[in-house]
């Protein structure tokens, strides 16, 4: 099997707790160069994981850095996207692709016209756990049993959950120019999702939504599609907590909730509630490598009740989803988490957040 030569752009947290080290380990890839604004996270990286080329250019790196696909993982995605495209590259990309539609929207165009695969980082599309419970889902909803579908993360503070677990390093060498030119982008691009005079706690909310709830949108639209439409969103006045129902029609709806909490420990679940059945999907942290998803489902047998618990398996989901980016790209197929349904995803999450009416 040939490797793919993968460039890694952006070397910051995920990339040195997952990307880079399961790179490192696999036979499908070959790290053949990193780049960072940080001039010395770039140098440390590449020495650490023996990448002949490091750069702090995503420029440089497209020119010498012998790569057939670029991973970007970056908080901005476009030009980074736009760039590579035009070079040719397949793409690996971190959720949430954009912070807009129209940004998303560049990005397919130039995807398009390069004609190269690129595929989002969504890897709880990717858990056995959440495979094994879709296959509850399909069976509740070819009886029509489904009444209610719960989507609810109550996420974690990142630097509590992860600095007791891992070493993160990070340099104090980005220049001003750069931090402030990549804040200035996002935030005119998270105006042009919601409304340029949105206040502050509605784009917190916004942030909020992309930053973790975008793994809970995709991971609903992989198991129930798309609904039919917002029916009514609550923000909170600090911009940490956002609440949604949404309409699946019929009698189907969506209660869907994400919350930023001070905690350290992860409360994300998808749970659908039917006649007969309740399922209910429970992602652990997702920074506990290999920790096995819950899959719990409770129903009726006669007069009798039956709670089932499993864990499906311990695969981590991190590693499921680079082997699809393997296979996407040597037999040129659509990814399971394509750039489509990144566009859907962003598209959501900006009504969900105009469907706030201001009040509370
Ligand atoms: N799938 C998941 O569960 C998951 C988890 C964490 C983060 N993410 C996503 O991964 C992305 C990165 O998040 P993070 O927490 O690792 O961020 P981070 O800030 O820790 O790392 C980002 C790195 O990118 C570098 N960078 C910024 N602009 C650059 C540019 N133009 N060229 C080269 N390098 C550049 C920064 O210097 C930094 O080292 C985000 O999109 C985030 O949403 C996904």
């Amino acid at each position: 099997m040939k490797p793919i030569k993968v460039g890694v752009v952006g070397l910051g947290m995920v990339a040195q707790i997952m990307h880079l080290p399961y790179l490192k380990e696999s036979d499908r890839f070959e790290l053949a160069a990193v780049c960072d604004v940080s001039r010395k996270l770039a140098d440390r990286m590449a020495a650490h994981y023996g990448a002949p080329y490091a750069c702090t250019d995503v420029d440089d790196m497209l020119r010498h850095g012998n790569v057939d696909a670029v991973f970007i993982l970056t908080f901005n995605h476009c030009d980074i996207a736009k760039k590579a495209a035009r070079a040719g590259k397949h793409m690996f990309c971190e959720k949430p692709v954009a912070f807009s539609v129209q940004e998303a929207q560049e990005i397919k165009r130039a995807v398009d016209k390069a004609g190269v695969t690129f595929m989002i980082g969504y890897m709880k599309r990717y858990d056995q756990g959440f495979l094994l419970g879709l296959k509850h889902f399909e069976r509740m909803k070819k009886k029509k049993d489904v009444r209610m579908i719960t989507v609810h993360d109550a996420c974690f503070a990142n630097d509590l959950a992860i600095r007791s677990m891992y070493n993160l390093v990070k340099y104090n060498d980005v220049p001003q120019q750069i931090i402030t030119d990549g804040i200035t982008t996002m935030e005119m691009r998270l105006r042009q999702a919601v409304g340029k005079n949105a206040p502050a706690h509605v784009l917190s909310a916004y942030r909020l939504l992309l930053e973790t709830g975008s793994h809970d949108v995709n991971v609903l639209r992989g198991a129930f599609g798309d609904p039919h439409k917002v029916l009514h969103t609550e923000i909170w006045p600090e911009g940490n907590w956002i609440a949604t129902t949404l309409d699946y029609g019929g009698n189907v709806r969506c209660n869907l909730c994400v919350a930023r909490s001070a905690r350290n420990w992860p409360d994300e679940f998808i749970t659908a509630y039917g006649l007969t059945d309740t399922v209910t999907v429970e992602f652990p942290n997702p920074f506990h490598k290999n920790a096995a998803t819950e899959v719990r489902r409770t129903f009726m047998h006669g007069d009798a009740t039956t709670y089932e618990t499993t864990k499906a398996s311990h695969e981590e989901a991190f590693e499921a989803e680079l082997r699809h980016f393997h296979d996407c790209v040597r037999k040129n197929k659509t990814p399971l988490t394509s750039l489509d349904q990144g566009i859907e995803d962003t598209k959501l999450m900006a009504d969900i957040v105009k469907a706030f009416n201001g009040r509370r």
